[in-house]
């Protein structure tokens, strides 16, 4: 047996009207963006320009760029007037910033990509902008070379060396309070490196695979260059965390179902040591 194929009702004029008053419009002259801001010719442009017509995800802009920052900005001011601190730019883990850091993720072929300096470019931007807000003295950077994180990847050791090292030369010059390295040999050879291109405060972490134990972090401040040792997971579980370590008491296990959850439940709730 074979079946017929439904046919739709057939379109008449009106219905046409319509489906043309829907279709997005070339926008009037007056409005459209100058050249030089405009897609080059190349199919995969073609496509973002399309995408974007569709209010899809499209290559980051000028306009959008500034955005980013003034957005960095913000947050940073906020949490200055909450009462933290200071703030960490958060430069790692395959995020937004390291993307224009990565070799990999960063395909752009104006002034923020290509060359290790042009992809360093928007971080120094960020925190530069930043620090002018809030002062540099209160502005940490979190990176983490070779993570390989998020599709952000960096397998060429001379290109990471080339890239963060001259990301830190600049940075070195602003006096941040201190760099923050995720590396999964975090006393090795490259952090080593890199610490040596910053001049303040370095701050270590192995990253996910293993939770950062008192001796792990002993081991790593015996290197001449680690200041201090980033702990995630044993600080969420135990708000005593110090005293713990330095009374030599048993841990709370973290409740790694409740890490980023959308309630404060596995996060303040972790019982202190009794008091006395
Ligand atoms: C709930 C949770 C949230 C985290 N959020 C971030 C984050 O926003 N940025 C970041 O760089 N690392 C983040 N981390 C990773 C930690 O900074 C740290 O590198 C990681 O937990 C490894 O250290 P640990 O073994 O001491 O937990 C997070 C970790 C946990 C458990």
């Amino acid at each position: 047996m074979v079946a017929r194929r439904r046919r739709g009702p057939r379109r008449g004029r009106a219905d046409r009207d319509a489906a043309d008053a829907r279709r997005p419009r070339r926008p009037p002259r007056c409005q459209r963006r100058p050249a030089r801001d405009r897609p080059q010719r190349g199919r995969g442009l073609r496509r973002t320009a399309h995408r974007r017509r569709q209010g899809a995800v499209h290559r980051a802009r000028a306009d959008d760029l500034r955005r980013v920052v003034r957005g960095h900005v913000a947050a940073a001011r906020r949490a200055i007037a909450a009462g933290m601190d200071g703030v960490e730019v958060h430069a790692a883990n395959g995020y937004l910033l390291q993307q224009y850091l990565s070799p990999a993720s960063n395909i752009r072929t104006d002034h923020y990509g290509g060359s290790a300096q042009n992809r360093a470019r928007f971080v120094v931007e960020v925190v530069t902008a930043v620090a002018e807000a809030v002062g540099a003295d209160r502005v940490g950077v979190r990176i983490s070379p070779e993570h390989d994180y998020q599709d952000a990847f960096e397998p060429d050791r001379d290109d990471v060396l080339a890239t963060y090292g001259g990301l830190l030369d600049r940075l070195r010059r602003m006096g941040l309070a201190y760099l923050s390295v995720l590396h999964r040999e975090p006393a090795g050879n490259l952090v080593e490196e890199l610490a040596a291109r910053f001049d303040g405060p370095v701050v270590v972490n192995s990253g996910f695979a293993t939770v950062s134990s008192l001796a792990e972090a002993e081991q790593l401040l015996r290197a001449p260059f680690v200041d201090a040792v980033a702990v995630g997971r044993p600080v969420i579980a135990n708000p005593d965390l110090v005293e713990r370590w330095h009374g030599g008491h048993s841990l709370n296990e973290p409740r790694p179902e409740l890490f980023y959850a959308d309630s404060a439940e596995g996060y303040t709730d972790y019982a202190s040591l009794p008091i006395g």
